[in-house]
């Protein structure tokens, strides 16, 4: 290993943050052609037609997203939020649109506690108590009024006439209703709309959604007035509070999306365009490459390769736990958990021959004990990119679905630690940084990321809960690789996130030597039966004049990637 390396590196990495707005309008060529991939062919199809219609990526966005909300929607929606992150061809701006949901102004900090201080999950899961603030609606208006072409109108048509004339519940919609029928038969309008005798809808019943058509209509005449103000907000905020939500009409007129600076790193020679807070995900990604760039990774055995991962993803999910959080509401150390003497510092705590348990790390104690989102890529013809990751939470959100409105509302409040070192849904724990509290934003893994090398372009993201993060580690190590977004979206998975002391693997993602050595090395090796994630990926080879997109396999045919 090259002592020199990692000061090398990081004089590469400042360099090239001070670049990275200056010299990107430079990068002469453009794609010859327009990628989109997405978790349904019906959005993947509306985004091109936006495209066809005139409409840069940003427009195409707008059509992407809305449709899933139609047709995913145990994924995302408009009763949910999340992070666009954006690159404008012409100027070079990179910015992350935080369409992330607030917590309504009545939130306090042990909401989700019974009598006994105990955290009850039910609450922050299911029912209106659930639900933050939607920000997506509010998203959509910013893209389509700040960086789009076409009016905000035209890109959400094929999401109107989806939702009027309805889709064909599909595979995944079937798959992960059956989580959640018996909360969704608690909710009248939810049950009338994705229930069929209170029972999931066989595969291929027509889902008609003429509210949320109304609702989405209002939208697209009025813009944020048509949802947070008027009519729409006046009816969801009652039928929240009448069945126990603590919503407020000044909530809703509150809500505002934030432009955030991305997190940028450098891995090799590729920079990596992030999520910064109230997503953990760039921090953590950002952390891990950091720790990676002191080895000659790509020079290591696969079973050193896979014992680095782990150490590194076990070190950034315990920072993620007790630093990250809010960044209007907390302070979140960023200078000093990007600083690189701080990763050699964490390197400094990983011995190569044998695994670090969790609970040798100062930490936090955990209690014992204890899919869905989306996410799109697209790059259009301008070499516009747009990285979205979006989200309800778990499978169709809190299933409650305000009466008369079609809008299905989160379960967002979930990702904030409702006590400290209580697991939530995805086993993640945290502390005071990401405890509940009015108007803040919960702590999210959502990580849309570009890459940029220096003869590639990639746009990569997956949902996946606390998995996110490292799906798109792996992901972006093979594109940095040279791998396709074939290869990238397929690659198998192995996950750690520092409590539960586990290393997931997918089937095949380390054979039964690898699982033994690790073992021998002190890892706790929890294989797994079922895959993860749902990655969808788009790269611009600069270098060969191609676009390329795949979307993830082990959703086959539910996805759609298209160059056109
Ligand atoms: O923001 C987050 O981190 C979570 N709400 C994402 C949830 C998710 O990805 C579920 N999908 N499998």
């Amino acid at each position: 290993m090259n002592p020199t390396t990692p000061a090398l590196r990081y004089a590469f990495a400042l360099l090239a943050c001070l670049w990275i707005g200056s010299a990107w309008s430079n990068e002469a060529p453009k794609p010859p052609k327009a990628g989109i991939a997405s978790a349904n062919l019906l959005a993947t199809d509306a985004g091109h037609q936006i495209l066809a219609a005139g409409g840069n990526a940003f427009d195409a966005a707008v059509a992407v997203a809305a449709v899933l909300g139609v047709v995913e929607p145990e994924s995302s929606g408009f009763g949910g939020g999340g992070f666009f992150l954006l690159r404008r061809a012409s100027d070079g701006k990179t910015v992350m649109v935080d369409a992330r949901e607030k917590a309504p102004m009545a939130a306090t900090r042990d909401m989700y506690l019974d009598e006994n201080g105990e955290a009850v999950a039910g609450r922050s899961r299911n029912g209106p108590l659930a639900a933050g603030i939607p920000g997506q609606p509010a998203g959509l208006v910013h893209l389509a009024e700040n960086y789009g072409r076409l009016p905000l109108a035209q890109s959400l048509a094929p999401a109107i006439k989806l939702a009027a004339e309805g889709f064909p519940f599909g595979k995944k919609n079937h798959a992960l209703i059956g989580f959640r029928v018996d909360i969704l038969a608690q909710s009248p309008a939810a049950a009338a709309v994705f229930l069929r005798d209170g029972q999931a809808p066989e595969i291929g019943t027509m889902i008609v959604q003429p509210d949320l058509a109304r609702t989405l209509q209002a939208l697209a005449d009025q813009g944020n007035a048509g949802f947070y103000a008027g009519e729409v907000a006046k009816t969801m905020v009652a039928g929240v509070r009448a069945a126990g939500g603590i919503w407020t009409e000044q909530d809703l007129a509150d809500y505002r999306v934030v432009e955030r600076a991305p997190m940028v790193t450098q891995y090799q020679d590729y920079q990596v365009i992030t999520a910064p807070p109230p997503s953990s995900g760039g921090v953590a990604l950002a952390t891990i490459f950091n720790i990676l760039n002191g080895y000659e990774y790509e020079n290591l055995s696969p079973l050193l390769q896979n014992h680095l991962l782990i150490e590194a993803m076990r070190r950034a999910y315990r920072d993620r736990a007790i630093y990250l959080g809010d960044p209007d509401f907390v302070q979140v150390p960023t200078e000093m958990l990007l600083h690189p003497h701080y990763a050699a510092g964490l390197r400094a705590s990983i011995r190569l021959d044998r695994a670090t348990p969790s609970d040798a790390l100062p930490g936090i104690e955990t209690e014992p004990g204890g899919t869905d989102t989306t996410h799109f890529s697209i790059i259009d013809r301008d070499g516009n990119l747009v990285a979205a990751t979006l989200s309800v939470n778990l499978p169709y959100g809190s299933a409650f679905m305000a009466p008369d409105t079609g809008i299905l509302l989160n379960n967002e409040m979930d990702d904030f630690s409702a006590k400290a070192g209580t697991p939530n849904a995805y086993g993640l724990v945290g502390e005071d940084a990401n405890a509940v509290g009015p108007g803040k934003r919960p702590l999210s893994s959502m990580t849309p990321t570009f890459l940029v090398g220096p003869d590639r372009t990639a746009v990569i993201g997956t949902p996946g809960g606390s998995r996110i993060i490292t799906m798109v580690l792996l992901g972006a190590l093979t594109l940095i690789d040279g791998g396709s977004a074939a290869d990238a979206v397929a690659r198998p998975r192995i996950h750690h996130q520092y409590k539960p002391d586990a290393v997931s693997t997918e089937p095949g993602a380390i054979d039964a030597d690898g699982v033994a050595a690790l073992s021998e090395m002190g890892h706790v090796v929890s294989p797994n039966e079922r895959t993860w994630g749902n990655m969808h990926v788009v790269v611009w080879d600069r270098a060969d004049d191609r676009v390329d997109a795949a979307s993830d396999p082990r959703w086959e045919g539910v996805g759609k990637a298209e160059v056109k």
